[in-house]
């Protein structure tokens, strides 16, 4: 049984729940809200609890990116709460079937996604949609900035509650998953790499990261050190390319390198997931580049 998660206000009505993974969240009134992305399924149980016992309904759910840790009970709190979901365009794209959620996850056949509890939780229709160009979106009556943070997820984005406080979902790590991060996740590292550069000039006084931390502004400091750990990681895996290797190679190089334990294979096909976006980069940025040896693709330093 889970317990209700506590309730903290950052500034005016901008706050969040302290769960696994920070729900934040705008109130409308003292019972009305509009929730900013909705965790991971295994947390659904605590939400609920947090939202009946604070004598809250949620009236909007606002998303910046589709992955099971942030859109796990979209559709169960838009079915339970009868409220509509708010998505950028890419992401409202890769979450409708089950079939676009198995596309970015590759490595997975469908049916392991489909028979994945967190996985399966993904699809749903979105009802709002907030198009690439728009510098704001009004939603459930309210009006939020909305900053197009693409590349930790394809069309991730960043919003800004009329408080003037970012919630930035994944683009930026701080605390303990910055400080441990093996091959950080991103869609497209140079887009992610270019969206960190572009939260430095926020106009905003807070923000808040979903895994766990809420920083006041200059935000410099935390840029640099999010922009220096994402570049540590690729030069890491670069350097470790030092000669034409095959995928298979540079698998177990990378994870006896960065002290990564593979113990089941669904392990080993996130591993793909994570480490493909890196190698891709490299590939991207002519430092390594492809090759043939004995009829099987290698990867070699250019
Ligand atoms: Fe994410």
């Amino acid at each position: 049984m889970s317990r209700a998660y506590e309730l903290v206000m950052v500034k005016g009505n901008t706050g969040y729940m302290k769960a696994p993974v920070l729900i934040p969240f705008y109130l409308l009134d003292a019972n009305h809200c509009i929730i900013m992305d909705t965790g991971k399924n295994l947390m659904r149980e605590g939400i609920v609890k947090t939202l009946e016992e604070n004598k809250l309904v949620p009236v909007g759910l606002l998303c910046t990116h589709t992955h099971y840790d942030h859109y796990g009970n979209a559709g169960f709190l838009a079915e339970k709460y009868q409220c509509p979901i708010a998505l950028p365009l890419g992401e409202a794209e890769i979450s409708r079937t089950l079939d676009a959620v198995k596309s970015h996850v590759f490595a997975f056949s469908a049916g392991q996604v489909a028979r994945d509890p967190k996985m399966a939780a993904i699809p749903c229709v979105t009802d709002h949609i907030i198009r690439p160009k728009d510098k704001e979106t009004f939603f459930c009556g309210i009006r939020f900035g909305i900053l197009h943070t693409k590349g930790h997820a394809i069309d991730h984005v960043s919003i800004i509650t009329p408080d003037k406080v970012c919630y930035v979902g994944d683009a930026l790590m701080c605390g303990v998953s910055l400080e441990t991060a093996k091959l950080p996740y991103a869609f497209d590292l140079g887009k992610h790499l270019n969206s960190i550069e572009l939260l430095r000039n926020a106009k905003c006084s807070h923000m808040i990261m979903a895994h766990r931390g809420v920083y006041t502004a200059p935000f410099d400091a935390l840029i640099d050190e999010n922009l220096a750990v994402v570049r540590k990681e690729i030069q890491a895996v670069a350097d470790l390319i030092d000669r034409p290797m095959k995928e298979e190679e540079i698998y177990q190089t990378v994870q006896s390198a960065m002290g990564i334990q593979i113990r089941r294979p669904e392990e080993a096909l996130n591993m793909k997931c994570f480490l493909q976006p890196y190698l891709e980069y490299l590939i991207d940025q002519n430092i390594l580049k492809l090759s043939i040896r004995d009829q099987v693709l290698c990867y070699e330093p250019v």
